[in-house]
């Protein structure tokens, strides 16, 4: 078709943009779930220049989830200290061992088989079912809050306008290449539809973006007053 719509606009800019992260896969690999799951749980709560380095010495020293689940608590807790909320490392030791008494080792493939795994909740779920598994999972961060609501020009303030951005979000998802929108969608968010002064001249998909037209896009998403 003519015109593939945003998705397929945001794919094309992310074939040229997407950042380089040690976590990702590059274009014809496969991607490592154990890679895609610690990824995301290290970046909950804890932005992507501080994980970086930290990832990449986590998995130097343990490559996949079988030495994960081997290692003593103390190593990882120490491993952890400095990215803080440790309860996200307590539930890593959990899962990791979950996986390998409970899936032979492997990581489970759906979203609804991840969501039961120790600190999976819907987003990380949802994350690794799309990134890792291919899955058309609907994966919305804040990142993608913030460009859902804008190119929809969603009002509502938050939280309440959460249902809609995720029903907008699951509307502009294709059924393929759900890993690559996913993190398209959040580079995109991190790099160009930012809070404050969001680069619309930059942006791949401002022709489908209502509050550009409008000229509201930095209002957006609305806050709730405290
Ligand atoms: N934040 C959370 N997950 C991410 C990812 N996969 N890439 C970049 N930023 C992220």
């Amino acid at each position: 078709p003519l015109d593939g719509g945003p998705a397929a606009r945001l794919l094309a800019w992310y074939d040229r943009h997407a950042r380089d992260l040690p976590w990702r896969s590059k274009p014809g690999e496969v991607p490592d779930p154990y890679r895609v799951w610690l990824s995301e749980v290290m970046l909950q709560q804890t932005t992507v220049a501080a994980v970086t380095p930290r990832f990449t010495t986590w998995v130097a020293r343990w490559p996949d989830v079988a030495s994960l689940a081997a290692a003593p608590d103390e190593d990882i807790m120490a491993a952890w200290a400095g990215l803080g909320y440790y309860a996200r490392a307590r539930n890593l030791v959990k899962a990791a061992r979950a996986v390998v008494a409970e899936h032979g080792g492997r990581f489970p493939g759906t979203e609804a088989e991840l969501r039961e795994l120790p600190g999976l909740g819907a987003y990380t779920a949802a994350a690794v079912a799309a990134i890792a598994f291919g899955e058309r999972a609907v994966v919305v961060d804040a990142n993608v809050e913030r460009v859902v609501a804008r190119v929809f020009a969603i009002q509502t303030p938050l939280p309440a306008a959460r249902p809609a951005i995720r029903e907008a979000t699951d509307r502009i998802t294709l059924d393929t290449r759900a890993g690559d929108f996913a993190q398209a969608m959040m580079d995109l968010g991190s790099s160009i539809c930012t809070v404050k002064k969001p680069q619309c001249l930059l942006c791949p998909i401002a022709v489908d973006c209502r509050a550009r037209a409008e000229g509201i896009a930095e209002t957006l998403p609305a806050k709730a007053p405290k």
